[in-house]
């Protein structure tokens, strides 16, 4: 199948290839069709999204929504605006100075950039997990129980060990380190201090977790781990993952969204994208014709 696909690539590049990154030419962008999400009401629903640094645009004119309960991938070539477009569903861009984001973002209907919308609050409703494995200079106990304290999510020391084991048992690492939560959680090894990250991030029950890259710095079996970790959690939460991974992609997500010089060209079920994807850029990619 993948063979047939790469001997179908159109020889002629299409102009979207050529373009430098300040040449908007949208013209060879489709316009998206919004993604169909697998739920009636979405989760989160992006529409018309732009974002700037500074002059600069990053993004431009994305629309997706995330269904609940669903893995969605995205995908694309090194600087095309995935970890942007990630953060700006969180508000983590709020901390760039230069940044800013316009167009309609909503967290079950609720416009997540409105003044009365705590990003704080936020943050803690969409969690996010990052590249490079960062605990806390903390016993593995308060990197997990941080959060909670934080937000007063426990009253008694019993409950806070409730939820730090229900953290770390969900984010597969409480057998590894239940005879030692008073040690140093950067003295773990980095696949278990990326998983005591995700421990930290669902320890406040968050909604939606966005994950950036978060197995790029971590070998095959701690990656296959993390990668069960998220069908596991997927029952219960919504989750976005930014993967260079195209194995990851197609093994985890059940969307995938494919960027390209801050343009969304295509979202659409994992297995289409990955054997009959609707554009050529996507293709092109995905065939390992640039990327
Ligand atoms: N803080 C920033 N200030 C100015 N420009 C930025 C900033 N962060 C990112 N950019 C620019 O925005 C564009 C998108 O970058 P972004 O980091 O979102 O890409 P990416 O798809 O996540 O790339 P990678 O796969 O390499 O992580 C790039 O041109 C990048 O240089
Ligand atoms: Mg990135």
């Amino acid at each position: 199948m993948v063979n047939r696909m790469v001997m179908n690539v159109a020889i002629d590049m299409p102009a979207g290839l050529m373009e430098t990154e300040n040449e908007k030419n949208t013209s060879v962008y489709p316009e998206v069709s919004v993604g169909v999400p697998l739920v009636a009401s979405p989760k989160m629903s992006m529409r018309n999204v732009d974002v700037f640094y500074g002059e600069k645009q990053a993004i431009y004119n994305v629309n997706v929504d995330i269904g609940q309960n669903e893995v969605i991938a995205m995908i694309g070539p090194s600087g095309c605006g995935k970890s942007t477009f990630l953060r700006s569903i969180n508000r983590m861009n709020d901390t760039v100075d230069s940044c800013k984001v316009t167009g309609q973002l909503t967290l079950d209907g609720e416009d997540i950039y409105a003044a009365k919308m705590d990003p704080v609050a936020l943050r803690a409703r969409v969690g996010m997990v990052f590249q490079k494995p960062n605990p806390f200079p903390k016993t593995i106990y308060d990197n997990v129980a941080y959060g909670p304290r934080l937000h007063g999510l426990a009253s008694r020391r019993a409950e806070l060990d409730e939820i730090v084991e229900t953290s770390l048992t969900r984010a597969g690492l409480w057998t590894e380190v239940k005879d030692r939560l008073d040690q140093p959680g950067t003295g773990l090894s980095g696949g278990q201090q990326q998983r005591l990250c995700i421990a930290r991030a669902i320890a406040i029950s968050p909604e939606v977790i966005l994950m950036d890259e978060p197995c790029s710095a971590l070998d095959p079996i701690a990656t296959a781990k993390i990668e069960e970790l998220i069908a596991e959690l997927s029952k219960n939460y919504t989750i976005a993952i930014v993967t260079h991974s195209m194995q990851q992609a197609a093994r985890v997500s059940h969307r995938t969204a494919y960027f390209h010089l801050g343009h969304l060209v295509e979202v659409n079920e994992t297995e289409k994208v990955f054997t009959a994807p609707e554009h050529q850029l996507t293709e092109a990619y995905i065939t390992g014709r640039f990327g």
